[in-house]
């Protein structure tokens, strides 16, 4: 299984013949791996509304027909902006494909989508390839990622370290000791000033202080599980 930085908080998770689109936000980040016209899914996942996750899904969507999933408002707005094929569930549901399954989690954090309408942010527990994935979304440290990770072992952690919008690299740190991944990946930061922060003092610090290794990607960047 493949995992693809393509910028921000979006990735590409492939097991060989399905593409699992996370939170696309390309054509508005400079630093984006990826137009979006190059991008071929047939699936896209979604945290949460914010523009800067959901910015190029309905474009990418309707192009290829991938099949969309987000928290039930969120896939609403997807449908209303004439997304054919949208799963809608609500934080705990789980949705299942022919490459596996994705499961909605907690995530706190505020979320609305672009017409306004406010809804809940999530995290998402991803089945492919044999791996488990846990992209945190937006998230401030809450303890219980711990029985997230209880419920489902996680392979590989998907985490926000940027700060400001989200939790910063050195609660982080917490949040991957709770976990307990055998990888952790950073995301959400060095995209715009608010968010910058030090990702090589991330890993040293997850990796003195937690089972877990951390591979910092450049956008662009593969890590095979
Ligand atoms: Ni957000
Ligand atoms: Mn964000």
């Amino acid at each position: 299984m493949d995992i693809r930085f393509l910028g921000h908080a979006c990735f590409e998770l492939s097991d060989g013949s399905s593409r699992v689109l996370i939170d696309p936000f390309l054509s508005g980040n400079p630093k984006a791996a990826a137009k979006p016209d190059e991008l071929d899914p047939t699936h896209i996942l979604l945290t949460h509304g914010h523009i800067d996750h959901i910015l190029d899904a309905v474009e990418i969507a309707k192009r290829t027909g991938a099949a969309c999933v987000g928290v039930v408002e969120t896939a609403n707005w997807l449908k209303k902006q004439g997304v054919g094929d949208v799963s809608d569930p609500n934080l705990g549901g789980t949705v299942e494909f022919d490459w596996g399954w994705v499961k909605l989690v907690q995530a706190l954090h505020s979320s609305e989508t672009p017409d306004g309408t406010v809804t809940y942010a999530s995290g998402l527990v991803v089945s492919i390839g044999g791996k488990t994935v846990y992209h945190l979304g937006d998230t401030c440290l809450f303890g219980d990622m711990k029985l997230i990770a209880q419920r489902t072992p996680i392979d590989i952690a998907l985490m926000p370290i940027g700060g400001h919008y989200t939790m910063d690299r050195h609660d982080a740190v917490v949040a991957a000791e709770l976990i307990g991944a055998t990888t952790v990946i950073p995301c959400h930061y060095d995209t715009f000033p608010p968010i910058e922060t030090d990702a090589q003092a991330f890993k040293a610090d997850v990796e003195s202080q937690t089972s877990s290794k951390v591979v910092v990607l450049e956008p662009g960047d593969s890590h095979s599980a």
